[in-house]
């Protein structure tokens, strides 16, 4: 069943009933002024870091769900309404809502008023813009009130939610004429405050939650809609807020619109104020002056169509089937942004305020937003190597605010380091731009232990060559990829981190998933030293990979597939002697993606046996048989019912390194089966199962041994959008950057006939045209560049500015 439909001339979906199985949301802003929204105008507002800087306050676990953002109330007579029928959940006449890139459209009729809700955050400025269009289509004239309404919080998630005997006290608001200012803590440290405005003046306002609302009323009912309108509160203390009372009388026929804007503005600690406890709005005025009239939005509006449009230019691709156009060309890049921006702070499922940005997860994100807007992604490897250890190791995350790492769970994850291999590796091949290496970069954020870039790459290799166990493979640490893998600490009591009680790192556990990234991106480290004439060390990295890869087909392998780990007491984690677990879907996709076992055949025999034992029809779950009890010597894992999360759901994030596998053995038809099943648009017709957003790919997908097999939770933050993108565009279309150009080896299902790709490189554009004649998954007889046989299959860097044309035979 469907909620909606994709609209692929405008990259919107449209949702066509407010109850979607669960809230479904889209992003707003791209750079620092965040919003989330739903498709019932729920959500909330924040400014870089939506722990440190939370502009609107939002309950994850509400009752009744999704109660919060940025609604507008309707009151026509008795009738109370809001255009997205949340809050208070008035039967609509007409409703839709628009999710597109980097806007959100939702409107509502009833009673034959009509009301268009736009949203959107501008390009280069921190605020989120409202017009509200609200159009009378009865035959009389009618008298509406109209009110905005959102509640502010105080600024830090974390204590807004928990520190309740200061945090009622400290509210401050001012109220200058439209516009309502949020200034809780501004008069001691703070030097920013939020900002609430319309364009009109308001018939009246309040700012106090419980004159809105009513100290017992709800969202559903607040009582100044429901009763004699808004009161001029005046928030101290207590739940400041923004609403705002608009009368009008609408003739037949007639529209009026009113624009409103939610700001973040800072001011430096010498212009706080202008007087006594009155704060210097300047800013905020100049911000209100650049959005107060319709053309102003529009302009705003347009301008942010045309960055979307420059941006996914870069990657379009036609063939023929509409699904996989529009996951290609829109949204699966579009989530890459989001993801490169979030991490995995800011979602439905995560609250902001707990995870700051990962180590890995902003390494992979790079993965598949590098080609979007490459000078960026310079600036976040850079940031991510400054978090790096001296010997190597990282920190596991960092705060976006701060750019520091911290440890709340640690370091000591022991795939970290190559992840930064991955994504500076990425970069390169992307970019071509060697002088990053150069960059002088710190460790452990202090800048006297600053070294070149080059040097944190070479740090990342050598930690994992010399912390290999008895086998020969790499020590676990806390946890590789699977972080729910702890196979050093050992967790008695409820509430304990999984991750970081008791020692959490030990001499004897190994892991099979990080020899295979040590192989892969071992060798792209070995390839980036050659390519600076650095031969010595480039043959000591192959030895050393060498003996791993060998450890890895030798003790890391158990007959028909790759092993998962050697726990702390030596035992096999993923392997047919285990009771539960014994097979792992990540050794296998990350080995023989690295090339592992390709000419022993074990990896094809692995990957037949990952189709055997850990299909899907939803896809591919993580392990099988699922533990079905907690385990001590394997930690969180276990901690999960049979089909959830870690323990057998299906992780869409490794997915696609099966696609990636499958195409490194040349499996078109396979590779494109196991894309499409977890892929959104492929599963759009399943929402009622699947129950998340059908236009981007959830974190995870419950498996078989789950009671809701087929559910999605966890959507948009996960590495899922960027490894697909990769699986995609570079193992199945099989467009690849390479260090001295740029490859085109596609691996496709035998029954594609030919795509076209459009693909920006290097400032140059590749129109690629691929044809199929024989019905081949792999193999290029003949490429072209503009009419010219190219031998090897890599074109060369063509001048940036050119356009040039690619034909590609296959055969
Ligand atoms: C989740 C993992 C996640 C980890 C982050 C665990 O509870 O199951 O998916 O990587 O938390 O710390
Ligand atoms: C989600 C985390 O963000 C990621 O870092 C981890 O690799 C996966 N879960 C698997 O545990």
């Amino acid at each position: 069943m469907r909620y909606g439909y994709f609209d692929d001339v405008r990259r919107e979906y449209v949702i066509t009933t407010p109850q979607t199985p669960l809230p479904w949301i889209n992003y707003l802003g791209s750079q620092d002024f965040f919003t989330l929204v739903s498709n019932t105008a729920g959500g909330y507002s924040f400014y870089r870091d939506a722990r440190l800087r939370r502009l609107t306050r939002y309950r994850y676990n509400n009752c009744p769900l999704d109660s919060e953002g940025f609604h507008i109330y309707i009151k026509d007579g008795d009738c109370v309404w809001n255009p997205g029928w949340q809050p208070t959940q008035t039967a609509l006449d007409r409703y839709s809502c628009r999710h597109g890139l980097g806007y959100t459209v939702i409107e509502g009729e009833k009673n034959a008023v009509s009301v268009r809700q736009e949203m959107f955050v501008p390009q280069g400025d921190n605020c989120l813009l409202l017009r509200v269009t609200v159009s009378n289509q009865a035959d009389a004239a009618k008298s509406l009130r109209l009110f905005p309404y959102l509640e502010f919080c105080l600024w830090d998630a974390m204590d807004d939610g928990s520190n309740f005997q200061r945090n009622f006290s400290t509210g401050e608001v001012e109220a200058a004429g439209a516009a309502i200012y949020h200034k809780t803590e501004y008069r001691e440290r703070r030097d920013h405050y939020a900002v609430f405005w319309s364009n009109r003046e308001p018939a009246a306002f309040d700012t106090a939650r419980e004159s809105f609302i009513g100290v017992y009323g709800s969202p559903a009912r607040p009582r100044a809609v429901l009763e004699d309108g808004c009161a001029n509160s005046v928030a101290h203390g207590w739940q400041p807020i923004a609403a705002q009372q608009f009368d009008l009388e609408l003739q037949p026929g007639r529209s009026e619109s009113f624009l409103f804007g939610l700001g973040y503005i800072e001011n430096p600690q010498s212009e706080k104020w202008v007087a006594p406890g009155v704060i210097n709005k300047a800013r905020a005025e100049a911000m209100m002056a650049r959005y107060a009239t319709d053309a102003q939005f529009d302009a705003a509006m347009e301008m942010l169509a045309g960055f979307w449009a420059e941006l996914l230019s870069g990657f379009k691709v036609s063939t023929g089937d509409e699904k996989l156009d529009r996951m290609v060309n829109t949204w699966n890049q579009y989530q890459c942004m989001v993801t490169f921006n979030m991490s995995r702070s800011a979602s439905y499922f995560e609250s902001g305020m707990g995870r700051g940005m990962g180590f890995r997860d902003s390494c992979q994100d790079l993965l598949g937003f590098v080609h979007m807007i490459p000078e960026r992604a310079r600036e976040r490897i850079l940031d991510i190597a400054a978090t790096q250890f001296p010997d190597g190791s990282a920190y596991h995350q960092y705060q976006p605010l701060t750019k520091k790492g911290n440890l709340d769970v640690g370091s000591g994850f022991n795939d970290d380091p190559l992840w930064l291999i991955a994504g500076a590796d990425a970069y390169l091949r992307e970019t071509g731009d060697w002088s990053i290496l150069d960059e002088s970069v710190p460790f452990d954020n202090d800048a006297s232990l600053a070294q070149p870039l080059m040097e944190h790459l070479r740090r990342s290799f050598t930690y994992t060559a010399t912390h290999l166990g008895s086998h020969g493979l790499p020590l676990i640490g806390r946890a590789d990829w699977n972080d729910c893998l702890n196979l050093n600490c050992f967790s008695e009591r409820p509430g304990e981190s999984f991750q970081i009680t008791g020692p959490s790192e030990g001499p004897v556990a190994e892991s099979v998933f990080i020899a295979g990234m040590f192989v892969k991106y071992g060798r792209a480290y070995t390839d980036i030293c050659r390519h600076l004439g650095l031969t010595r060390e480039a043959e000591a990295c192959e030895k050393a990979i060498a003996a791993v890869e060998a450890a890895a087909l030798d003790a890391g392998w158990d007959g028909a597939w790759f092993r998962r780990a050697f726990d702390a007491y030596g035992n096999v984690v993923g392997g047919k002697e285990c009771e539960e677990g014994q097979i792992f879907i990540e050794p296998q996709g990350m080995c023989v993606m690295a090339g592992i076992g390709k000419e022993s055949g074990q990896a094809a025999k692995a990957l037949k046996s990952v189709e055997e034992r850990l299909d899907t029809k939803y896809g591919i779950v993580l392990l099988q048989p699922a533990y079905t009890r907690y385990r001590l010597e394997l930690g969180e894992i276990s901690s999960y019912p049979p089909g959830y999360k870690e323990n057998a759901g299906i992780f869409c994030h490794n997915n696609p390194w099966i696609v990636c596998a499958e195409a490194e053995l040349g499996h078109g038809d396979r590779a494109f089966q196991v894309y499409r099943r977890t892929a959104p648009a492929y599963i759009e017709e399943i929402s009622e199962i699947h129950r998340t957003e059908p236009y981007v790919y959830s974190q995870m997908i419950a498996g078989k041994d789950a009671p809701s097999f087929g559910e999605g939770k966890n959507s948009w933050l996960t590495g899922t959008a960027a490894w697909t993108f990769l699986s995609i565009s570079q193992a199945i279309l099989g467009v690849k950057p390479c260090l001295d150009g740029l490859r085109v080896d596609p691996c496709i299902p035998a029954s594609m006939k030919g795509f076209t790709v459009s693909r920006r490189f290097r400032g140059a554009v590749y129109q690629i045209s691929v044809e199929n004649p024989d019905g081949v998954q792999r193999g290029v007889k003949a490429l072209y560049v503009n009419g010219d046989p190219v031998p090897d299959g890599v074109i060369p860097v063509q001048s940036a500015g050119s356009t040039v044309s690619v034909r590609v035979v296959m055969g």
